[in-house]
């Protein structure tokens, strides 16, 4: 049966992974209110590293709902915070919030959420996992003293899914994910096979990784880039080229990014000089790299084209799905890999 409590939490997983591969090395984390007559107030989630936590987005796009245009203006999550506690106490007052990861008890460059939502004087905080981090923890503890109904593993395992990539970056291993686009019927030949907005969410991934691997004959035939120009980033990251053929011609464009080193070899060993990484590969790439890949990241075009279709083994587990305009967009875990 699908409880309350498992519905809310869905809502705000399905926020968390919109920005997943995008808040290294945070994890992402969603988070959902309701007032205290059970109305859904707001759903938010962590966007990028350094802006602000779930908790605190999902209280200012409550607040914003009300009309207040002063907190937009705010630069900072310390004055976003200090804001809220300052105006918003008897809003929030016996709120319900349904967050996917325990929230934090320590001053980072957020402050501590597990006090916000004490000030703000939520009666309610349920978590779908306990965070993993030991200098994040302790908020459960916490809340409970200050007399605050917490409620903890609510669709756990799907939490503990969504963090997976964050729990190995705490560990100092390498979190690996392979991005693939096809059309509806499974081709995946010529330019731009998703749409634009996929394609920038990519771009805006690419600002994230911090390794990027390409196969050899896409290199040569496709000629790319790979940047982030599509969300006019500078940063673009590390190239690693899979091939056996050091021959490559310079005047391919990923050549000239400036502030990018580009590793031309016939072994994956590099990958474990990096933290994120991301994989953009085809068929061939998808079979080399099979028993490294944690996660995949599916983009399957609406449109349909002739061509030759992708033929992939894979032993996957869905993890989660959604939609943008014309693509959709899915995540699977990898079990062919022995450590997952
Ligand atoms: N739709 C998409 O998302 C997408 C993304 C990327 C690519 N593609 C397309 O998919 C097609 C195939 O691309 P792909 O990414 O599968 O791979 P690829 O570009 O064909 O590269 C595979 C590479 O693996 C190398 N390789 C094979 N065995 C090796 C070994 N034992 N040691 C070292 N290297 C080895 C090959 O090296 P050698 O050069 O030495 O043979 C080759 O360059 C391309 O046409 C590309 O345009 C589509």
């Amino acid at each position: 049966m699908v409880t309350d409590h498992a519905f809310y939490m869905q809502l705000a997983l399905n926020e968390a992974w919109k920005y997943q591969a995008l808040t290294y090395p945070n994890p992402p984390v969603g988070a959902l209110i309701l007032d205290r007559h059970g109305k859904i107030l707001s759903i938010g989630a962590h966007h990028e590293a350094g802006h602000p936590h779930a908790e605190l987005n999902a209280c200012i796009d409550a607040v914003q709902a009300t009309g207040d245009t002063n907190i937009a203006q705010l630069q900072t999550p310390l004055e976003q915070h200090r804001y809220l506690t300052e105006h918003y106490r008897n809003y929030f007052k016996g709120a319900t919030i349904y967050v996917t990861l325990e929230p934090c008890m320590h001053h980072g460059k957020t402050p501590p959420c597990s006090l916000l939502l004490h000030e703000l004087g939520f009666r309610t905080v349920v978590i779908g996992t306990v965070d993993p981090n030991k200098k994040a923890t302790g908020a459960v503890a916490f809340l409970q003293q200050q007399g605050v109904d917490v409620i903890a593993n609510i669709l756990k395992d799907a939490c503990d899914a969504l963090i997976y990539p964050f729990m190995k970056w705490q560990k100092n291993e390498n979190f690996i994910f392979f991005k693939l686009a096809k059309f509806q019927n499974g081709t995946i030949s010529g330019k731009h096979v998703s749409s634009e907005e996929s394609r920038t969410l990519v771009h805006h991934m690419r600002t994230k990784i911090d390794l990027l691997v390409i196969g050899g004959n896409t290199v040569k035939t496709d000629r790319p880039t790979l940047d982030a120009r599509l969300v006019n980033a500078p940063k673009a990251p590390d190239i690693l080229i899979y091939t056996s053929d050091k021959n490559i011609d310079r005047f391919i464009p990923l050549f000239q990014v400036p502030d990018r080193k580009v590793y031309i070899e016939k072994s994956f060993a590099r990958l474990n000089d990096y933290r994120h990484i991301m994989i953009e590969g085809g068929e061939g790439m998808f079979h080399h790299s099979r028993n490294i890949v944690d996660y995949y990241l599916f983009f399957t075009s609406d449109k349909f084209r002739r061509g030759k279709k992708i033929d992939l083994d894979a032993n996957l587990k869905s993890l989660h799905c959604f939609k943008n305009s014309s693509d959709t967009i899915a995540w699977f875990k990898n079990l062919m890999k022995d450590t997952m």
